[in-house]
C-alpha cells in the first residue's frame, strides 16, 4: 500500500533519519517509536508526501487516500473554525466546493458522538481543552475514507476513557482492511500494532 525504501532526511544539514525502510500493508498497523527528537514526526511527513526526502523513495500506488493527523496544529487552531466544521472538512476529499451528502454528515455526526464531542459541535477550537481538541482533531482524520491513516501520537494527550475509544476505532478501522502507521510512546498503544519499527537516533530501521 505505502512503501520506503533507505529514507533518509536532513534538516539545513542536520541528519535525522538513514536509511529506514518499512511497508504499510492493508489491514494492518504498525507502530513507530523512539524517544522524543528521533524523527518520528518527521517520517510521517515523509510517508504522506508533506516533506520530500533527501533519500530514498516514498512509493504510494496513485490515488491512494491518505489521511494524516499532525502531531503540531498551532495551524489549524488559528483558524476561525468551529468543532463541527473542523470534523466535517474530513469529508471534503473531492473537492471544498462539493456539498456534503446526507451519508457524509451521517459519518460525521457518528464520530462525533464515537469521540464524544458531539457537544461541542459549536465551540471554536481555540476554546477547547488539549484533550478536546485532540478528539476534533482525531475525528475529522477518521472521518476521512482512507486506506492510510497516518497518526502521529493521536492519544498523548488524551485521558483513559477517551485513549479506549480511539483505541476501539483503530481496531475497527484495521479489521476493515485500512493500514495505519502511528507514532506512540505507550506501550499498550504499541501493542496494538502488529508490527513496531523503532527508531533511535540517525541509524538504520526497518520493518
Ligand atoms: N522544522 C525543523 N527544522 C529543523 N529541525 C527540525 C525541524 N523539525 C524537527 N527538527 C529536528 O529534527 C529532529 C527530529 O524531530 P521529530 O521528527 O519531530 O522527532 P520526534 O517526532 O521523534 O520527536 C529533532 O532533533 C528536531 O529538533
Ligand atoms: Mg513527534
Amino acid at each position: 500500500m505505502l512503501t520506503a525504501s533507505h529514507l533518509g532526511f536532513r534538516y539545513a544539514g542536520t541528519p535525522v533519519l538513514h536509511d529506514v525502510n518499512l511497508r504499510a500493508e492493508p489491514a494492518s498497523m504498525l507502530a513507530v517509536t523512539g524517544p522524543n527528537g528521533c524523527g518520528k514526526s518527521t517520517l510521517l511527513h515523509l510517508l504522506a508526501g508533506v516533506l520530500k526526502p533527501a533519500e530514498g523513495l516514498v512509493e504510494r500506488p496513485p490515488g491512494t487516500r491518505i489521511a494524516l493527523l499532525p502531531q503540531r496544529t498551532g495551524d489549524i487552531d488559528a483558524l476561525p473554525l468551529t468543532v463541527a466544521e473542523c470534523v466535517r472538512i474530513g469529508r471534503f476529499g473531492g473537492g471544498l466546493l462539493r456539498r456534503l451528502t446526507r451519508a457524509d454528515k451521517a459519518v460525521v455526526t457518528e464520530i462525533m458522538e464515537r469521540l464524544d464531542i458531539a457537544h461541542l459541535g459549536r465551540r471554536r477550537l481555540r476554546e477547547l481543552s488539549g484533550g478536546q481538541r485532540q478528539r476534533t482533531l482525531i475525528a475529522q482524520a477518521f472521518a476521512q475514507d482512507a486506506e492510510v491513516y497516518i497518526l502521529d501520537e493521536p492519544t498523548a494527550a488524551l485521558d483513559v476513557s477517551s485513549r479506549a475509544r480511539v483505541h476501539e476505532l483503530l481496531t475497527e478501522r484495521v479489521r476493515d482492511g485500512a493500514s495505519i502507521v502511528m507514532a506512540s510512546h505507550d506501550d499498550e498503544e504499541t501493542a496494538l500494532a502488529g508490527r513496531t519499527l523503532r527508531l533511535s537516533s540517525v541509524s538504520s530501521s526497518a520493518a
